[in-house]
């Protein structure tokens, strides 16, 4: 029998049925939400997996799957895989680096913009009927260009977010990451090494765009945030765990932070009460690398990568983008 790969939800079935080629397929058709025990019987007799962020692939779900050998995460986030686990039973596991770089900064400015000049607040606003009559101090919000823009994490994503801040909006552009990028990318970013509290400090604009782990669990909790300019904003495009929630409420609701903009919760896809009821933040459905060609990409790069770690196609047995050590953007425990 032809080996047999798992695909967690639905992706386009054109990329997914080049899986086809060369396995047995058992593939999601609708979204489905897989308990731990049903991702365990899924795996049981599969050789590879593509999954998503929706599952969590640890020590206990891969107990009894003896014939697994590769898992291809679709995200370049992969805090929902035991690395550790999988490398222990000698299972490859990728991610899908790179080709949302771009699109994901995109969305981080959008995400900073909107919440700096207050555009979904507006958009509410006027829906509800209440704009009457134009007036002078409406929605009055903080400025962009010109400001500092402060980066934690600085991978591939940050990277971009900081050459978007300065070629387009002549922004001074600060980054913390656990290790200060070599000079070459540092003046291609545009960007300044600087240390944590500092950064927290200087920053009109922070965006969050490091990877998530107990070392990184509400990394800006509330000491961070009161360090912040009651000015500033915190645009987190990155995992929902690193900022205490509720924190975030009390520093939003008593003006010690001006706006918000969140892509990712941390019980997403359910989300914090406080910060729903709250004005003063965006929230969007984590959808940092939804684009139509970037969701093409990493489902067609996973695809990739599980065929070449099971063995077939033109990389077979060299994956492009195995997860080893943890990617260069994350930053060290507090
Ligand atoms: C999505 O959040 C990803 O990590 O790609
Ligand atoms: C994450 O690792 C990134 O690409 O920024």
């Amino acid at each position: 029998a032809r080996p047999r790969v798992w695909v967690s939800q639905p992706l386009f079935g054109d990329i997914v049925a080049r899986l086809g080629e060369h396995f047995e397929l058992d593939a999601a058709t609708d979204v489905t939400i897989w308990s731990p025990d049903a991702i365990a019987d899924r795996l049981h007799d599969a050789s590879g997996a593509l999954v998503t962020l929706n599952e969590r692939i640890g020590a206990g779900e891969i107990a009894s799957a003896t014939a697994l050998r590769a898992v291809a995460n679709v995200g370049v986030g992969y805090d929902n895989l035991d690395v550790a686990a999988l490398h222990a039973r000698g299972i490859v596991a990728t991610n899908t680096p790179d080709v949302l770089t771009e699109t994901t900064a995109d969305m981080a400015f959008a995400l900073l913009m909107a919440a700096a000049r207050r555009v979904t607040e507006g958009e509410r606003w006027l829906r509800e009927g209440r704009w009457t009559q134009w007036s002078f101090d409406t929605l009055l919000g903080h400025d962009v260009h010109g400001s500092t823009l402060g980066i934690l994490g600085m991978g591939r994503i940050g990277q971009g977010v900081a050459r978007r801040g300065a070629l387009g909006f002549g922004m001074r552009v600060l980054y913390h990451n656990r290790s200060r990028l070599p000079e070459r990318i540092e003046s291609n970013s545009r960007a300044a090494w600087v240390d944590l509290d500092t950064l927290l400090r200087a920053a009109d604009h922070l965006v969050l765009v490091l990877p998530y782990s107990s070392a990184t669990r509400h990394l800006i909790d509330a000491a961070a945030l009161a360090k912040m300019k009651p000015t500033a904003t915190l645009t987190n495009i990155a995992r929902g765990g690193l900022v205490d929630e509720d924190a975030l409420a009390d520093a939003l609701s008593h003006g010690r932070l001006a706006a918000a903009a969140l892509d990712v919760f941390e019980g997403e896809p359910s989300v914090n009460p406080r910060l729903l009821a709250l004005r003063n933040v965006v929230l969007t459905p984590h959808v940092g690398s939804a684009s139509l060609a970037t969701r093409r990409a990493m489902a067609s790069l996973a695809v990739d990568n599980l065929i070449a770690a099971l063995g077939h196609g033109p990389r077979a047995g060299d994956p492009p983008t195995p997860i080893g050590a943890p990617a260069a953007g994350g930053i060290p425990a507090k």
